[in-house]
């Protein structure tokens, strides 16, 4: 890439500009967008960066050299072996044992799960790595499901169709011909931006003014939903899988669509309002008060009796949904009453 890059440059301060762009290409090609996006380069230590890892470089397997755990009469173990984390779920005198070959989910949030082949198929994981108990337990939408035999107590057989979804989603880059050797893990700058090749030619070549990178602040909210909710809040699989109840809590896309504060035309209620996706989520409620504020001040008809500060913790209210392990935040904005039944 070096030489490519050396030959077509013109301009001497250029050169140095992204040679230095460059030099930081080593862990993946998006730290070459750092030297020039120094604000948005955090992106690559978040949480949505680190959503996938070959099992061999992943943390929580590192920090655990064993987990177990007991479900159903099933008991579960990982187990590392050097670089190699060893996957053995037992009852009786029958066992299923795997390396695993994936993990999903950082591991901060709700649960990780664990891809991995037995027999020539792919699995996912019955039970999750949660940082809350520090152990295993049953994934989330594994719940309520009673394992028939120990192939089933290890994981879910998926077809090539679910197995492709799971990466479309926590993976940067086109899948060639499904093929998971070559992918790129995490969700990084082009997955939103679109393609960073021609972005990357055109300051190369010099013509600056050729940018192809989406400007997606240029996105009205309505647009901004669409586009973090093709991950956060797809509504077609939710009407599909038929879910309801607070495992929907997990769509905020469709959560917020449904509180009486949403706006489709009106930015002070855009996802990128309260989130700024190049950085960790803020988890200190009195950052949020401004932008409630935003609409909520005296000018408007309708402000608070009750408070005046930290107005997410009671009116987005933290719901776990059946053993996440994980309390999500309803962004359905409400007056939440304790006794009220969980708002569909
Ligand atoms: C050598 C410097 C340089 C590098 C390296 C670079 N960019 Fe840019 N990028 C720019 C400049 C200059 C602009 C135009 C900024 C403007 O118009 O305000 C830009 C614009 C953008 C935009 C916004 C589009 C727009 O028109 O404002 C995005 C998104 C973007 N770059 C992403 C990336 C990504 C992703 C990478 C890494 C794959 C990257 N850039 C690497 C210099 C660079
Ligand atoms: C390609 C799928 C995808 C898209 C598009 C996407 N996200 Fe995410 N996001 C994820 C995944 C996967 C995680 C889970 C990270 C983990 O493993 O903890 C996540 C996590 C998050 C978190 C929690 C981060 C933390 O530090 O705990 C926030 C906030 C977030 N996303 C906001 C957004 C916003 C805002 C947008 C739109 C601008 C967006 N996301 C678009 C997949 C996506
Ligand atoms: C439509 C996009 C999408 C698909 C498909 C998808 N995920 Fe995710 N996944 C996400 C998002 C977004 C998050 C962020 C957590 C949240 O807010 O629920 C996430 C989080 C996770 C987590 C962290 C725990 C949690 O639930 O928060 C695990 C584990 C996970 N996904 C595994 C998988 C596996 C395995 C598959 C395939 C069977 C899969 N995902 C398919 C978008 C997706
Ligand atoms: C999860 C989706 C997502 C990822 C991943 C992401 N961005 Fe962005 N980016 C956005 C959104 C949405 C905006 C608009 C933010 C706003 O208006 O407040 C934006 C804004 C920008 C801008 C300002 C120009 C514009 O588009 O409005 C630059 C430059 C940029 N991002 C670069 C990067 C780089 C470099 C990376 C990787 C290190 C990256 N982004 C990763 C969603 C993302
Ligand atoms: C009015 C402010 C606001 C808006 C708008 C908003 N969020 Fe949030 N979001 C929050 C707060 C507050 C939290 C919880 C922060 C904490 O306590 O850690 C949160 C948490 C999250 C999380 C972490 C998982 C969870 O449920 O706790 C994700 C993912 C997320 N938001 C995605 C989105 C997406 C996608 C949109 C747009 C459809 C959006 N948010 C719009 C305020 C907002
Ligand atoms: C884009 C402007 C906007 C933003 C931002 C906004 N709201 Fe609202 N909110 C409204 C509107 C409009 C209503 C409908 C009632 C009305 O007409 O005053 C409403 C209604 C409410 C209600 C009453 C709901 C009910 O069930 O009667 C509460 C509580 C509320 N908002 C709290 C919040 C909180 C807390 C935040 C920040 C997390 C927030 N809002 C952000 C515009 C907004
Ligand atoms: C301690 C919990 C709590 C906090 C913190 C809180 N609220 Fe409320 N809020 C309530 C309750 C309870 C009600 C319903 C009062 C009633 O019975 O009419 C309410 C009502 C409202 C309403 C509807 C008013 C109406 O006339 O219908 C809005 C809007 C609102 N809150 C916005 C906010 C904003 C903005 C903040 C932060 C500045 C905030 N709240 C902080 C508990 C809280």
């Amino acid at each position: 890439m070096m030489k490519t890059v050396a030959s077509s440059m013109k301009s001497a301060a250029v050169l140095a500009l992204l040679a230095a762009a460059l030099a930081g290409a080593a862990d993946n090609g998006f730290q070459a967008c750092a030297r020039c996006h120094a604000a948005q380069a955090a992106e690559l230590d978040s949480a949505m960066a680190h959503t996938l890892m070959r099992a061999e470089n992943c943390d929580v397997l590192k920090k655990h050299p064993r987990l177990t755990g007991e479900k159903d009469g099933y008991s579960y173990e990982i187990v590392r072996e050097g670089e190699r984390s060893i996957y053995t779920v037992r009852k009786g005198s029958e066992t299923v044992s795997a390396r695993l070959i994936w993990a999903f989910g950082e591991g901060n949030m709700a649960g990780q799960a664990y891809i991995f082949q037995w027999k020539g198929a792919w699995y996912d994981s019955r039970v999750s790595y949660y940082p809350e108990i520090r152990g295993l337990d049953v994934t989330m939408g594994f719940q309520g499901e009673q394992p028939g035999n120990i192939e089933q107590a290890a994981g879910r057989r998926l077809d090539v169709r679910l197995l492709m979804e799971c990466f479309e989603c926590h993976t940067t880059g086109e899948i060639k011909d499904s093929d998971l050797d070559h992918v790129t893990p995490g969700v990084l700058c082009d997955k939103c931006h679109g393609s960073s090749a021609p972005h990357l030619e055109a300051v190369r070549s010099g013509n600056a003014a050729n940018f192809a990178m989406q400007k997606l602040g240029k996105l009205n909210t309505e647009q901004m939903a669409n586009c973090c909710g093709r991950c956060h809040g797809d509504m077609l699989r939710l009407a599909a899988n038929g879910e309801t109840g607070p495992i929907t809590v997990r769509f905020q896309a469709y959560r917020l669509a449904e509180s009486p504060c949403y706006n489709e035309q009106d930015r002070r209620i855009s996802c990128v309002t309260c989130h700024d996706p190049h950085q960790r989520l803020d988890a200190r409620p009195a950052d949020y008060d401004v932008k409630c504020q935003a609409c909520h001040h005296a000018g408007l008809k309708k402000t608070c009796k009750v408070a005046v500060h930290d107005c997410v913790t009671c009116h987005m209210p933290k719901i776990e949904p059946p053993e996440a392990h994980h309390r999500f935040t309803d962004h359905q904005i409400r007056i939440a009453r304790a006794s009220a039944p969980y708002p569909e």
